[in-house]
């Protein structure tokens, strides 16, 4: 290839990536977990017709510039050996008035309705009765409480189809950021602070949701789960949360409560009473599918990992098991034989916490 056209290849490569997502963005699929163009309740569905608004203008104005750019890059091209400049122009008082009232028009045909959304996001929910959701955001977790209900939950938000949620996000340690990309906007969660968020969501599933301020070192794996059930499971899955538990679980709470678990853990109640622990409510964790905040699959192999050496899934967690000062994978045992520290949890001890937890629905 000559070096002069190398450059040509370079702008026909962009414009052929333009041109994929063109075609992409209305069309496409949400092939993304986490992407807010493919919204799924009302209050996305706003922000959506906003950012569809100023897409399509944007992409005219786009192809408008583009388009009178090329047509003059031929049209008045050098032709021949002509050297002459060609008639110069100074100002056009009618051009510069037109472009000027056009992006004032411009301006304020997108700033209305994004005014209108942000005043809807705001506002109460748009119907009564919502199923509130206290938030509160900690390093690194997501800690739930439904007043309704009475019930405490940490990661996993289970909500009815068709019922708008109200959520009150606030945060007991440093800012978060409470966000489910494709069910509704951002909300921060301040400390001292509760801010609402509402949104209804209407399609069966799970979403995932993500912190999304820089709250520590931690921070990218501060996740959450939103599951969508119909009214009837929704109310089997509470009247299961407000169950006492298996009593046969019961034969693993002594090894839960000598490894100094309950410190932090509670396993016997999810009620308003013991809200804010140091560390997530387990009473029915075996219900839930993920563990560790959303980056692990609830299974036995993922939570005796998670146990034996928090440190390596989650750095700077705050689950002080001994074993923390191991950097690397393995049971606590090896650990504990590498960095001779000698009181991690054995690992005989571990897979008793894996299979009381695991008892825990
Ligand atoms: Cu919590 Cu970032």
């Amino acid at each position: 290839m000559s070096e002069k056209r190398a450059p040509l290849f370079g702008f026909a490569a962009i414009f052929a990536v333009l041109a994929v997502l063109w075609i992409w963005y209305p069309f496409g699929t949400p092939l993304l977990f986490q992407s807010t163009i493919f919204p799924l309740t009302d209050n996305a569905e706003r922000t959506q017709s906003v950012y569809a608004m100023v897409y399509w203008i944007t992409l005219a104005i786009f192809l408008g510039v583009e388009g009178l750019l090329i047509f003059a890059l031929f049209r008045f091209r050098a032709r021949g050996d002509e050297t002459a400049l060609p008639k110069q122009t100074h100002g056009h008082t009618a051009l510069e008035v037109f472009w000027t009232l056009a992006t004032v028009v411009l301006v304020l045909v997108m700033y209305v309705p994004s005014f209108q959304a942000i005043r809807f996001h705001q506002g109460p929910p748009p119907t009564p009765n919502p199923l509130v959701i206290d938030v509160t955001g900690r390093q690194w977790f997501w800690e739930f409480y439904y007043p309704e209900q009475d019930l405490t939950t940490a990661n996993e938000i289970v909500v009815p189809q068709g019922r708008t949620v109200l959520f009150h996000v606030t945060a007991s340690d440093v800012i978060h950021s409470f966000w489910f990309p494709r069910l509704g906007g951002k909300r921060d969660a301040v400390p001292g602070r509760t801010q609402p968020l509402w949104f209804t969501p209407t399609e069966l599933g799970n979403f995932h949701g993500q912190c999304t301020e820089y709250c520590g070192s931690s921070h990218a794996l501060m996740k959450m789960e939103i599951v969508v059930k119909p009214q009837a499971e929704f109310d089997t899955w509470v009247a299961q949360q407000k169950a006492p538990g298996d009593p046969a679980a019961m034969a693993g709470f002594g090894v839960f409560a000598a490894s100094g678990c309950i410190a932090c853990h509670m396993t016997m109640q999810n009620d308003k009473s013991v809200l804010h622990m140091n560390g997530p409510n387990l009473m029915k964790v075996a219900t839930r599918a993920k563990i560790a905040a959303g980056i692990l699959d609830n299974t036995p192999a993922n939570l005796k990992l998670w146990i034996s050496n928090p440190q390596h899934v989650k750095p700077d967690a705050k689950m002080n098991v001994p074993a923390m000062q191991c950097t690397g994978p393995g049971t606590p045992d090896a650990c504990c034989r590498d960095v001779q520290i000698g009181n991690c949890l054995p690992d005989a001890t571990v897979d008793q916490l894996v299979a009381y937890l695991s008892m825990l629905k």
